[in-house]
Order: structure tokens, then C-alpha cells, then sequence
């Protein structure tokens, strides 16, 4: 299969590629746009390092074949704060202590960003499920979910 020109949109900002077939979305993130908050974990789509927003929907950019996502709209966790203020998740996490090694947490935080938008007053029962396909080696999780509920209250209240 013949390499490809493929336009994305990334953080806002218009991009034209030559991309390979094989290639993920992870892959274009990371080594041909340098965006390095996007984590490679697992690989496999069981850890949720990866995630990115597309359409404002989370994926695994690791599975994720770059192909499939011609033309789309795509967030990265550098796409998130204004400027030097950081989006109220980001705020949140660390507010909470929710960040430790910190590399779940752009994977964590654009997952929340997508179960905020869609359930704005979450419990903490939905947000563990929310959350369940991203690992946290380091947390426990308890701080995560503070985090998150905590940063609900601060959207709602904008
Ligand atoms: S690196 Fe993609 S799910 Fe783990
Ligand atoms: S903070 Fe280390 S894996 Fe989550």
C-alpha cells in the first residue's frame, strides 16, 4: 500500500502529512508532530496511556490507524490548557495530588474531559467507570476520582 497525503486538525491547528499505511495515530502524534504527552504503554489497548480525544471522543491512539482518522478534529493533552492557565481538569489533578510518575495523566485527563462533557454531574460511581479502561500504577485511585469530581464542580459552576 502506497504512502499517503492526509490532512488532520490537531489542537487546533491544520496539518498536512504523508502518512504509511501501518501507521497509528499514535504514531503521527508522537514522531512526525514531536507532541510527546501522548503516552506508548502497552500497545495493546488495555492501558488507556494513549488516549486522545477525536470528534471529542476518547481513543486509543495506539490501535488507532491514522488513516481512520483523515480529516478529524484531535486533541492532545497539549491542546488542553490557555496558555499558561491550565484547563480546570489539569487544575484539578493537581490540586488533588492526583499526579504522581504523571504517565497516565494526559491519558486520565482527555478521558475525563470526554465523561465531563457528556456527564457534567458525575458520581463517583461514574466516574470509576468512566475511567475504567485508564491505568494508574501509582494512585490508587482515590485521588483520581477527587480529582475528577472536583473538577465537575468547578465546570458546572462557569
Ligand atoms: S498504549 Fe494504547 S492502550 Fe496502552
Ligand atoms: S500517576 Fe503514575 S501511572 Fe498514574
Amino acid at each position: 500500500m502506497p504512502k499517503e497525503m492526509a490532512s488532520f486538525t490537531v489542537n487546533g491547528k491544520p496539518y498536512e502529512l504523508i502518512i504509511e499505511p501501518q501507521m497509528t495515530l499514535l504514531d503521527v502524534l508522537r514522531n512526525q508532530l514531536g507532541l510527546m504527552g501522548t503516552k506508548y504503554a502497552c500497545g495493546t489497548g488495555d492501558c488507556g496511556a494513549c488516549t486522545v480525544l477525536v470528534a471529542e471522543k476518547p481513543v486509543l491512539s495506539c490501535l488507532t490507524l491514522a488513516a481512520t482518522v483523515k480529516g478529524e478534529e484531535i486533541l492532545t493533552i497539549e491542546g488542553l490548557a490557555d496558555g499558561n492557565n491550565l484547563h480546570p481538569i489539569q487544575q484539578a489533578f493537581v490540586d488533588a495530588g492526583a499526579v504522581q510518575c504523571g504517565f497516565c495523566t494526559p491519558g486520565m485527563i482527555l478521558t475525563t474531559k470526554a465523561l465531563l462533557d457528556e456527564n457534567p454531574d458525575p458520581t463517583p460511581e461514574d466516574v470509576q467507570a468512566g475511567l475504567g479502561g485508564n491505568l494508574c500504577r501509582c494512585t490508587g485511585y482515590v485521588k483520581i476520582v477527587d480529582a475528577v469530581l472536583a473538577a465537575a464542580e468547578t465546570l458546572r459552576r462557569r
